[in-house]
């Protein structure tokens, strides 16, 4: 009886030593972070060290990227994937569906934390909010250029790409979405713009501001965003091959029906209205808005001013019309909003809860 007490005793401490040896394990484990690399000017090269606008991007490749900040290994095991070498005002939904894809193969692995995505500054505002809507796991994804070629004095891609991949192997940023790191800065996918051509600041929330920091090799978050995304959202992009066509009109002092007329004929089954003001409608492009809902066309009024609610049977009487408005989002991402949305429905009654859910 006794040898058995001591037996099961000596079992019991073994368990726990076991147990706490693979807690520090684990605790000790650097995440491991894949970056996938799709160019822009974070992979620039520029003809000289003062050269920070006319410089060719997208020439640098992930391996040398990872290279060229050693202190990655600090804080993650990183490995790399080319996905793309593109200046980003050529981003496509044909490269969107492939890297959607790519990171949900990659997030349902166990051994893969996070993912950071590099991308020319141009468009990662829209490929941030595709895939904010169409990223089906909880783990961080983060995406991240440069304002600067890497051959540029004080280029700011080696810095931002450290801090993006120390956030994306941050638990602080599981669950929040996909998230914009530039600047020291972590901003919310859904709600960041580029609101300067070429200055190393110029991602902003400007009024529904940053969510935190990146400060002293931690990712410090302050809040986060009300609006659902990633597994929380209705959109599958699995089974998908392509996305329907959506387009923008921007409007105008003066501004008459030609490029809505144009579009909608180009084939458009969705139309987002940059609209001045708070999504104001000209009398010489209200009919040809109209003709185009009556052919089945989805319009979505938004506004070209880039803050603030565009609000519902306000400046065009919505109901009556059947338009869909895009309470804050952007023209460039109200579209990618409608283009997903025509891929569950066209009910402007369902596309409008979606406006207001995303
Ligand atoms: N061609 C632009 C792009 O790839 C350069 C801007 C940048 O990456 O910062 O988005």
């Amino acid at each position: 009886m006794f040898l058995k007490i001591v037996r099961t005793w000596f079992a019991l401490c073994l368990m726990t030593l076991l147990a706490a040896s693979a807690q520090a394990q684990t605790a000790a484990r650097l995440p491991n972070v894949v970056i996938l690399a799709t160019g822009g000017t974070i992979a620039g090269t520029g003809a000289t060290s003062t050269t920070t606008v006319g410089y060719t991007a997208a020439k640098v490749g992930v391996d040398d990227l990872i290279k060229a900040v050693p202190e990655l290994k600090q804080v993650a095991n990183v490995t790399g994937e080319q996905v793309f070498q593109i200046a980003s005002e050529n981003m496509s939904n044909e490269h969107w569906l492939t890297l959607a894809k790519r990171v949900n193969t990659l997030l349902a692995k166990p051994d893969v934390d996070g993912i950071v995505i590099t991308h020319g500054t141009d468009t990662i505002e829209e490929t941030a909010y595709f895939l904010d809507l169409v990223v089906k796991s909880r783990k961080p994804v983060v995406v991240v250029g440069a304002m600067r070629p890497s051959t540029a004095i004080s280029a700011d891609g080696p810095i931002n790409l450290y801090n993006a991949v120390l956030t994306a192997g941050s638990p602080d940023a599981v669950g929040k979405g996909v998230l914009v790191v530039l600047n020291d800065q972590i901003n919310a996918a859904r709600d960041v713009s580029k609101t300067n051509t070429t200055t190393t600041d110029t991602f902003k929330a400007t009024e529904l501001g940053l969510l935190g920091y990146v400060v002293g090799n931690k990712a410090h978050f302050y809040r986060a965003s009300t609006r659902k995304h990633t597994v929380d959202t209705e959109f599958d992009v699995s089974n998908l091959s392509a996305l329907p066509q959506v387009d923008i009109a921007y409007t105008y002092a003066n501004v008459g029906p030609t490029a809505v007329n144009a579009l909608v004929a180009a084939g458009a089954k969705g139309l987002i209205h940059a609209g001045v003001g708070d999504g104001s409608l000209p009398n010489k492009v209200r009919p040809a808005l109209s003709a185009a809902r009556e052919k089945g066309v989805i319009i979505v009024r938004a506004s070209r001013v880039g803050q603030g609610i565009v609000a519902r049977n306000g400046e065009a009487n919505d109901d009556q019309l059947d338009f869909v408005v895009a309470d804050t989002l952007n023209p460039q991402k109200a579209r990618i909003l409608l283009m997903l949305a025509l891929t569950k429905t066209n009910s402007t009654k369902e596309i409008q809860r979606m406006f207001y859910t995303y």
